[in-house]
């Protein structure tokens, strides 16, 4: 099942810049991004020791962990840069007018 929940304002999210936010109902937080106008969401907390990553650099489409400087991209996730090798939870995103929206899955 798919659950569409609210991220927050598509104007409030400005290029190259990320943004972390509590979803109501799942009891965590996402991390939204924007790199050339697309709009991508991750989980909030580096795989490799549970930093928040919204104090990371977002470099193009990597974000760049705060504490050991691990990288993620955030279009896929993947782990690009060590001493991250655990992939992060992507999520897929919706703009409806200026409203973003997230794609849970279960
Ligand atoms: Fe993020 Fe180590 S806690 S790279």
């Amino acid at each position: 099942m798919v659950e569409k929940v609210f991220l927050c304002r598509n104007s409030e999210l400005k290029e190259s810049a990320m943004r972390q936010v509590a979803v109501a109902g799942i009891d965590a937080s996402l991390v939204v991004y924007k790199v050339k106008g697309k709009v991508y969401a991750t989980d909030a907390l580096c795989t490799h020791g549970k930093v928040a990553l919204r104090e990371g650099d977002l470099e193009g489409t990597t974000i760049y962990c705060p504490l050991h400087g691990g990288g993620f991209d955030v279009c896929t996730g993947k782990a690009v840069s060590p001493p991250c090798t655990v992939p992060l939870k992507t999520y897929s995103t919706v703009v409806e007018g200026d409203d973003i929206f997230g794609l849970l899955e279960d």
